[in-house]
């Protein structure tokens, strides 16, 4: 059934091909694209322009959506379940929580709303709006897909010397301390983020299984591989790894995925697998943690049921979620 398709971070690396891959193979749908900015200045945010130009026929838009400030994404969820109450947007099939925000070169960053960057842009602020949006979905259910990544397992790279981790005290995900190490904190921070996103699709799809009306909706976390070409090598990181990406992955990237990491590859086949697993299989009625295309072994930390119970709670908490705003009451029973 067509349903409205939302996809954060749309102007990302990834997120220009996923956005693509949609309005060509699943032109039914009606997509919602959220960009941070959708000032005409943001060069990234006009490739999606151009790219919803090349496919005039189809139900697309462009919003501004800074998940970097709670009000605003507590605001836009508001707006879509209106719509979506209206009539204005059919019934929600997807939701495809691309955005993010790493810092390799600085100390931690707090938004608006007090929290740290990273926790808050990857993770909080998809909280809030896929819970908001839970009453939204269709009858028939759907899709939700966290991007998680490599990164997320308790394993040490090249790019820091400390593992990911959920820490005793929950509350320096929100407040991480500043290090004189930068990339190698920052890195932290990211696979910190990707680790608590992973362990929190658990309890979500737990809780939507154990409610009637909400149990054909599924939940995904996805590591979509090692993007070569992204710009997030070029963004917020030191000039050995925007070197290391000029002379080294974009040049050799078929070497490096045969020699030495298979997940390596392209953000246009990394958009079009996202894009796949999010809209193309939403009724699949699959859930878990996906590498690439197919269904992958997580960090054991993730499985870990008192980890997920203490990620979801806070989760709530810090994205401004209670059982008066949310579908899934039973969660809060
Ligand atoms: N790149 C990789 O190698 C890799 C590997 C594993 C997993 N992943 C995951 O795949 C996904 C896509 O990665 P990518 O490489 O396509 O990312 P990217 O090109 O670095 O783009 C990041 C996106 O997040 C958006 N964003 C940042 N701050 C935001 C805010 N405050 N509000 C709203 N949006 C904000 C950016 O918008 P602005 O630029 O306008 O700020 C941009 O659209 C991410 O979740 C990433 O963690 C990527």
């Amino acid at each position: 059934m067509a349903g409205t398709v939302i996809l954060t971070g749309a102007n990302s690396s990834a997120g220009l091909h996923a956005s693509e891959h949609i309005l060509k193979k699943y032109p039914q749908h009606t997509a919602v694209f959220t960009v941070r900015s959708a000032a005409d200045t943001d060069v990234n945010t006009n490739s999606l322009r151009a790219i919803l130009a090349r496919y005039p026929e189809t139900k697309a838009s462009i919003h501004e959506l800074d998940l970097g400030d709670l009000t605003a994404v507590h605001n836009f969820a508001t707006t879509i379940s209106d719509g979506v109450a209206g009539g204005q947007y059919p019934p929600i099939k997807s939701i495809i929580c691309n955005a993010y925000y790493w810092n390799l070169v600085s100390d931690p960053e707090l938004t608006v709303d007090g929290f740290d960057k990273s926790i808050q842009i990857g993770h909080l602020s998809h909280v809030a709006l896929i819970l908001r949006l839970l009453g939204s979905f269709s009858p028939d259910g759907g899709r939700i897909e966290l991007l998680s990544s490599i990164a997320h397992y308790r394993k040490k790279t090249g790019m820091s010397p400390y593992l990911p981790e959920i820490p005793d005290d929950l509350d320096l995900l929100i407040h991480p301390r500043a290090d004189p190490d930068k990339q190698g904190r920052g890195f932290q921070r990211y696979g910190t983020l990707k680790l608590v996103i992973t362990t929190w699709m658990y309890p979500l799809n737990e809780y939507l299984q154990k409610d009637p009306k909400l149990s054909k909706i599924t939940v995904i976390a996805v590591n979509p591989g090692n993007l070569g070409d992204s710009r997030a090598f070029r963004t917020n990181t030191p000039a050995s790894i925007r070197y290391a990406q000029k002379f080294v992955m974009r040049p050799f990237m078929s070497l490096v995925r045969r020699f030495a990491d298979p997940t390596f590859r392209p953000s246009a086949e990394a958009g079009a697998d996202i894009a796949e697993l999010g809209v193309g299989r939403a009724d699949d009625g699959q859930r878990g943690y996906y590498t690439l295309l197919e269904k992958d072994e997580p960090d054991p930390v993730v499985l870990d049921p008192e980890n997920q119970r203490r990620i979801w709670a806070k989760s709530a908490e810090w994205a401004g979620i209670t059982k008066d705003n949310t579908a899934l009451k039973v969660a809060f029973e």
